[in-house]
């Protein structure tokens, strides 16, 4: 049984039991091997290492309250990683494989999966990383597919509260028909320092406009955006550039299910003085709201408390999750 305090967990990295290891070779996957060695042995020339050819996913599993772990639509992060892989010229990836993969690391790491009521979560964390040795600029022959786990704290210990964000002006986080909508590690690379420059200025998060006229909102640097409107409609932008995000996905459907009208569509920037509540979703906050945004010499409110509809939805979210409301769309898969 590890030794953890759960009340301290914080979303950082810990080593657990093992990890799961899946080598493609020669055009097929092997059948995977758990091990306790968290360290990968790799070409010098490996593509990954060079060209950047990788990419990650990150999932949660939750103890319920009848003490039972699921993991929350594992099959819609396989489809994304399969849509990143195909992006990257990378291998297939059978959704069984990594739905099999993620439930057999949740299972060997059980005990590391945070109790209920800690409000904790397993986070699951699969990589896909080319391995062949390459130095003209072309795809790998050979991968490995990591699935690693740690447990992690909720996002926010006092429960949720606002920040403010910072729009991006100088900096693009994705190219019009680039990568925004797949989940390559190079995104995150590229919003390393546009963080810095939002955090620099006091502004936890940074909102990214569509690179093209900087004229639409596309979303966050880690986190989709979603809006109520004050009829309380539930909108979030429509982009070729953003990571479709399966907490809004989720969210959308709970908005829908409780009758609010809901809108996938192109968000002008001078829509945010209109808005009613703000906030960022994404698997590790689940929602965040947003107080304040600044861009330029304006500043747009929403509070400083998170607003009705947001708390409602991440309420709802999170009761699925932990095991309090019902899963009527068959969101969690058990691990057995
Ligand atoms: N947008 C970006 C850029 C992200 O990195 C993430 C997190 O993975 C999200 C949105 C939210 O996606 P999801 O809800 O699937 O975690
Ligand atoms: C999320 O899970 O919401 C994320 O933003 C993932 C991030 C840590 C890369």
């Amino acid at each position: 049984m590890p030794n953890i305090d759960w009340d301290k967990l914080r979303f950082e990295y810990s080593t657990t039991r093992s990890n799961i290891r899946f080598k493609f070779q020669d055009g097929k996957w092997d059948s995977g091997t758990l091990t306790s060695d968290f360290n990968v042995s790799l070409h010098i020339a490996s593509s990954c290492l060079h060209y950047g050819q990788e990419c990650f996913e990150g999932l949660k599993a939750t103890m319920s309250k009848d003490g039972k772990v699921r993991i929350f639509r594992p099959e819609q992060n396989a489809r994304r990683m399969a849509s990143t892989s195909n992006y990257l010229l990378g291998p297939e990836l059978p959704e069984e494989l990594f739905v099999d993969a993620c439930l057999r690391v949740a299972k060997d790491n059980i005990d590391y999966v945070p109790p209920y009521g800690t409000g904790g979560a397993l986070y699951i964390r699969p990589l896909l990383i080319g391995t062949s040795p390459r130095v003209g600029i072309s795809p790998s022959d050979a991968y490995e597919f990591i699935v690693m786990a740690m447990p992690v704290g909720p996002y926010y210990k006092e429960g949720i509260h606002p920040v403010d964000a910072l729009v991006m002006d100088k900096f693009d986080r994705a190219a019009p028909n680039g990568t925004g909508n797949i989940k390559v590690g190079g995104n995150y690379a590229a919003g390393l320092m546009p963080a810095k420059y939002a955090k620099d200025r006091g502004y936890p998060i940074n909102l990214f406009l569509d690179s093209e006229s900087h004229k639409f909102i596309d979303e966050f640097g880690t986190s989709n955006f979603i809006g109520i409107t004050q009829d309380d409609t539930y909108i979030t932008p429509k982009s070729p550039s953003i990571l479709p995000s399966i907490t809004n996905d989720s969210l959308m459907q709970i908005a829908k299910d409780a009758g609010m009208k809901t809108e996938r569509r192109k968000i002008p920037i001078e829509e945010l003085a209109e808005l009613k509540e703000v906030g960022a979703c994404g698997t590790a906050v689940v929602i965040t709201p947003i107080s304040n945004i600044a861009y330029r010499d304006e500043v747009f409110s929403y509070g400083d408390t998170c607003g009705p509809v947001l708390r409602s939805l991440y309420d709802t979210l999170t009761g699925i999750q932990f095991g309090e409301l019902e899963d009527k769309h068959n969101w969690l898969l058990e691990v057995k």
